[in-house]
C-alpha cells in the first residue's frame, strides 16, 4: 500500500516535472492539436521524459523523434535556424520546446481516429506517435500504453483530488 503510494507520488512528479519543461508551448498564436498534458504523458511513455536524453540511433531527445517525423512536423528549428542546416534537426528535437513544437506539427498533420472510437484525442496521438501517420492502427508496445494509461489515471485523479 505505502509503495503504491509512492510510485503514485513519483509518476505525479514526473509529470509535473515534464510538464513544466513542455509547458508554455501550447499558448503560442495558433491552436494546438495536442494538449500539454498530453505531450507529458506521451513524453513518459517514450523516454521516462528524463532530462538529459540527447540522440541516440535514430532518433533524437524526449519525444525520440527521426528525422523523418521531424520533416513531416515541417521542420521547427531554434533560434531562428535554417532548416537546411545540417544541425537543425539535433538541435530542435533535443531542446524540449522544439521537439514538442515538432510533435505538435507532426499531429496537425496526421490527426485521425486511430482506434475508432468516433473521436480524435490524446490516446490517438499516443499511437501516432509510436507507429506513425501512415499506420496508427494496430498493436503497441505494452510497456508504452502501460506507462501512458498510468500518467493519464494519475493526471485525472490528481485534478479529481488535487
Ligand atoms: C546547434 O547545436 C550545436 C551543437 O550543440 C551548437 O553549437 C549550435 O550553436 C546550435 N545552433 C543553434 C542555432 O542553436
Amino acid at each position: 500500500m505505502a509503495s503504491a503510494v509512492i510510485k503514485l507520488s513519483a509518476i505525479l512528479l514526473l509529470v509535473a516535472v515534464c510538464a513544466a519543461d513542455v509547458s508554455h508551448l501550447v499558448g503560442s498564436s495558433e491552436p494546438q492539436p495536442v494538449t500539454e498534458v498530453c505531450l507529458g504523458c506521451i513524453c513518459q511513455a517514450v523516454s521516462g521524459c528524463k532530462a538529459g536524453i540527447q540522440c541516440d540511433g535514430d532518433h533524437c531527445g524526449l519525444f525520440h523523434i527521426t528525422w523523418a517525423y521531424w520533416a513531416d512536423a515541417g521542420k521547427p528549428t531554434i533560434n531562428g535556424q535554417s532548416s537546411d542546416a545540417p544541425d537543425a534537426y539535433p538541435n530542435c528535437t533535443n531542446d524540449p520546446y522544439c521537439a514538442a513544437l515538432a510533435v505538435q506539427g507532426y499531429m496537425r498533420k496526421f490527426a485521425q481516429d486511430c482506434n475508432g472510437d468516433g473521436r480524435i484525442d490524446c490516446y490517438d496521438y499516443m499511437a501516432i506517435h509510436k507507429r506513425g501517420g501512415y499506420g496508427c492502427v494496430g498493436d503497441l508496445p505494452f510497456s508504452y500504453v502501460n506507462v501512458f494509461n498510468q500518467c493519464v489515471a494519475a493526471v485525472a485523479n490528481a485534478q479529481k483530488y488535487g
